[in-house]
């Protein structure tokens, strides 16, 4: 059973370490969604309330284990404190006397956030000895531990694993949020039940697609993964993204959803453009067509067409469950975020359950204006949810015991 925080007892005047997944897209030093800053809030706040002194612990994007001032915690740091309405100390290392003067200096219900937990290569360490020391580091600036970074729950790095494994441990409100819902689409979710899925890579998919198949009405393709799925029925994508080496595994996947009666829906149309520029020239062709423009070989596929989108908002709007992961097109560029926006408003007109799963994802709805209540949930996983729908054990949560 998952241990919630309710079995850490009293917290007041406990020194109380926090991981969350603060991981949030940047430009410079502008955060452009602050999705997952707000998704902590419930945790967090509950913890100044009951008077714990917290210190909250994160990642963001990928520094290669020293510190790297582009992916430092202060732009967060600041945002947090003013979504808290209150002041929010920063330390500027992470387990060092910046660290520890933070920690110490916290009186009953203040807060502070260690700058970026991959600064220090033993976070994500391969040999289990180099995570284990640094996370005896952590553990020393806490009495307990919160795990609340349900985007960072697949990887077993210091603090997500073994950090809970030394101190008492607990999983935050976000994390118990985003497993009640998330366990209301592996266990019999009310079909029709629609997956659609996006984004660039299919490699990164494949478990999914082969776990959800059996489980699915229909499965959706769009986003750059689509032209793999072209390429294997025979099309030529010209300078669309192509994952040659995962070609075999997806003509398995149209073949077996031909067996299993399920409609995996491949897009008919396509906008191609001359290349990858907000201000390309742009055409739509068949998906059979995509090299007979103008620009030949060269044109690169950048959303999906009109007929597509049409079909898919048809699918999703008669959906009673559906879970969307991944972009449709390029829909940083206006041009090219019309099949983005189109299954985002399908979504919106769905009469069950809708999940938008990850970053990418909820950042694309939220940047194209949608409110985050015009879905049922937007998860805060990326990596984390797709994996929890392929069924694996996941080590950030097996650790909270969580079966
Ligand atoms: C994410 O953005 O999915 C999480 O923050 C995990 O980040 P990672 O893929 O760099 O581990």
């Amino acid at each position: 059973m998952l241990r919630t925080i309710e079995s850490l007892g009293d917290l007041a005047g406990k020194r109380v370490l926090v991981r969350c997944d603060l991981n949030v897209p940047l430009d410079g030093t502008t955060i452009t969604d602050d999705g997952r800053i707000r998704a902590s809030l419930e945790t967090l706040n509950e913890l100044i309330h009951a008077g714990a002194r917290v210190a909250v612990i994160s990642h963001l994007g990928r520094p290669a284990g020293v510190p790297d001032s582009q992916y430092s915690l202060a732009p967060v740091a600041q945002r947090l404190s003013e979504l808290l309405g209150k002041p929010v100390v920063f330390a500027s290392d992470t387990v060092g006397a910046s660290a520890r003067s933070a920690v110490s200096e916290l009186a009953n219900g203040d807060i502070a956030i260690l700058e970026n937990l991959r600064f220090n290569a033993g976070e994500t360490a391969k040999p289990d000895a180099e995570r284990r020391e640094f996370a005896t580091m952590l553990a020393e600036l806490g009495d307990c531990f919160v795990s609340d970074g349900f985007g960072v729950v697949h990887r077993k790095q210091a603090s997500v694993f073994e950090l809970a494994e030394l101190l008492p441990s607990a999983a935050g409100r976000l994390i118990e949020s985003e497993l009640g819902v998330l366990e209301r689409l592996t266990t019999k979710p009310e079909k029709p039940y629609s997956v659609v899925l996006g984004g660039s890579k299919v490699s990164d998919k494949l478990g999914v697609i082969e776990h959800l198949l059996p489980r699915v009405s229909s499965l959706l393709i769009g986003g750059g993964m689509m032209f793999t799925f072209l390429a294997a029925q025979g099309h030529p994508v010209g300078a669309s993204l192509l994952e040659s080496d995962q070609l075999d595994a997806v003509r398995g996947y149209l073949a077996d959803a031909e067996r299993l009666g399920v409609d995996l829906l491949v897009p008919s149309d396509v906008v191609v453009a001359s290349s990858f520029a907000a201000d390309a020239d742009h055409e739509v062709r068949d998906a059979s067509a995509i090299e007979e423009t103008a620009w030949g070989a060269s044109g690169i596929g950048l959303d999906i067409g009109p007929v597509t989108v049409d079909r898919f908002a048809a699918i999703i709007r008669d959906s009673s469950t559906v879970f969307w992961n991944g972009p449709m097109g390029v829909f940083e560029f206006p041009e090219f975020a019309n099949g983005t926006r189109a299954i985002a408003e399908a979504l919106t007109h769905v009469d069950g359950l809708t999940v938008v799963g990850g970053g990418d994802s909820a950042s694309a709805v939220r940047t194209l204006g949608f409110a985050d209540s015009s879905f049922g949930h937007i998860s805060t996983g990326g990596g984390a949810s797709l994996e929890f729908l392929e069924g694996k054990q996941l080590p950030g949560l097996e650790v909270l015991g969580w079966q």
